[in-house]
C-alpha cells in the first residue's frame, strides 16, 4: 500500500468498489471459470456491492490512492442468534488491488463493528493466497468452504454392494433420521456447529411435506435392502450462500448428505455425492455448488475426493479473549 488514505465507506463510492468488484471477479474466474461471467461488467458487480451496502447495518471502509478507490471492505449483521454479535462480510464485501490493504481496511471498518458489540465476525474471502493469508493475519481461520466442480460427461457406474435410488413415501421414517445426523454430528467436537437439531417429529413432519416437493431430488443408499444413508440434490437458486459472483451459471446444488455412523467409510457417502452429479447431468446443469464446515473431518474430506474445488472460505474471528 502506498500513501491511501482510509476512510469510512459512502454511498459515494459504490461505483469504484463496483468496479474493485468486476476485477476481482476477472482474477478468480481465470481460477475457477465456471463462476459467473457476467460479474467481471462493473455494471452488474455494482448490484451486488450496492446491495451489501443496503444490507440493514452495513458499514465498512475504502482505501482511496491518489484520488481513487483501489480497495474496500463492507460488513453488516445478519438476525440469526446462531452467528452471535456478528457482523458479516459477504461475498461481495471486498475488493482490493493490494491484498495486504485488507488489512488496513479491516483496522478502520472493525473499530466500529466491535465499538457495536460485533466480537463474532465472519468473512468469505474468494481463494486468492495472499488475500486469505492477509485475512489469516487480522486473526482470522477457517470455518467454511464454498467448491464447484462440472458435472461428469460421462454418467459415474454403480458401486458394487450398493444401491442407490430415489427416495419413496415410505422412506420418510428414514429419512427423518438421516436429518438428525448432519446437525447431531456438527454439533459435537471438532465442528462446535451452533446448528439447531430437530426433533425427529419435527424432521418427520417436514418430509410429510418435501416428499412430494418436485424441487428437491432426494436418493437413499441400500446395503442389503437397508437405507444407510441419503442425500439431495436442488438448483443452486435454492441456497442463498451460494448467490452472485458466487453463482456458476446453471448450477445444481448438492444440498445435503448423511450416511449413519455405523455405514460410513465404505463408499456410500460417495455413492450419494455421485447420484446427485449424475442427476444433475441429466437435467441439464453444467455445474454442481457444494459447502462444508472445515471442520467437519468426513464431509471436508468426502467432497474434495468428489472431485469439488474450492472457491470461497468463510474465515472467522472471535474477539474478545
Ligand atoms: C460426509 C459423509 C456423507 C460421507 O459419507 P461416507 O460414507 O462416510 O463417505 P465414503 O466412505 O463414501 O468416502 C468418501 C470419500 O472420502 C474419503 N474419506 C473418507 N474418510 C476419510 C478420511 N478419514 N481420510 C481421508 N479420506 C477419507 C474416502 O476415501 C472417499 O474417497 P474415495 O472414494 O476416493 O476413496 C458421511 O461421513 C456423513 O454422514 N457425515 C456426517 C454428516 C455430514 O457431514 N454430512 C455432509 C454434510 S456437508
Amino acid at each position: 500500500m502506498g500513501e491511501g488514505v482510509i476512510r469510512p465507506f459512502e454511498t459515494a463510492d459504490l461505483v469504484a468498489a463496483g468496479r474493485l468488484l468486476a476485477e476481482r471477479q476477472r482474477r478468480h474466474r481465470v481460477r475457477h471459470p465456471l463462476l459467473p461471467a457476467e460479474y467481471e461488467d462493473p455494471v452488474l458487480a455494482l448490484v451486488e456491492v450496492t446491495a451489501a451496502w443496503e444490507t440493514e447495518g452495513a458499514s465498512g471502509a475504502v482505501l482511496v490512492e491518489d484520488g481513487e478507490v483501489t480497495g474496500y471492505l463492507l460488513g453488516a449483521p445478519k438476525s440469526s442468534p446462531a452467528w452471535g454479535d456478528n457482523v458479516w462480510v459477504e461475498r461481495a464485501g471486498q475488493a482490493a488491488r493490494d491484498p495486504e490493504s485488507i488489512r488496513e481496511l479491516y483496522g478502520v471498518a472493525a473499530t466500529k463493528w466491535v465499538a457495536d458489540g460485533k466480537t463474532a465476525q465472519y468473512v468469505v474471502v474468494p481463494d486468492e493466497a495472499e488475500l486469505v493469508d492477509a485475512w489469516f493475519r487480522l486473526g482470522f481461520g477457517a470455518q467454511h468452504a464454498h467448491a464447484v466442480r462440472p458435472v461428469p460427461v460421462e454418467p459415474l457406474p454403480p458401486r458394487p454392494g450398493l444401491t442407490v435410488r430415489r427416495a419413496r413415501r415410505d422412506d420418510i421414517q428414514v429419512l427423518a433420521e438421516l436429518d438428525l445426523v448432519l446437525p447431531q454430528y456438527q454439533g459435537a467436537s471438532p465442528v462446535f456447529s451452533a446448528g439447531e437439531v430437530p426433533t425427529l417429529e419435527e424432521a418427520l413432519a417436514d418430509w410429510e411435506q418435501a416428499i412430494d416437493d418436485r424441487d428437491y431430488a432426494t436418493f437413499v443408499a441400500e446395503r442389503n435392502g437397508v437405507v444407510i444413508g441419503s442425500s439431495i440434490g436442488c438448483s443452486i437458486e435454492k441456497s442463498s450462500a451460494h448467490g452472485g459472483v458466487a453463482q456458476p451459471d446453471n448450477a445444481g446444488f448438492l444440498a445435503f448428505a448423511a450416511v449413519f455412523p455405523q455405514a460410513r467409510g465404505l463408499g456410500a457417502g460417495r455413492a450419494l455425492g455421485e447420484a446427485v452429479l449424475n442427476w444433475a447431468a441429466e437435467v441439464g446443469y453444467t455445474s454442481v455448488v457444494t459447502d462444508w464446515r472445515v471442520t467437519n473431518l468426513l464431509s471436508s474430506r468426502a467432497w474434495p475426493r468428489l472431485g469439488f474445488v474450492q472457491t470461497f472460505h468463510r474465515l472467522h474471528r472471535l474477539i474478545g479473549y
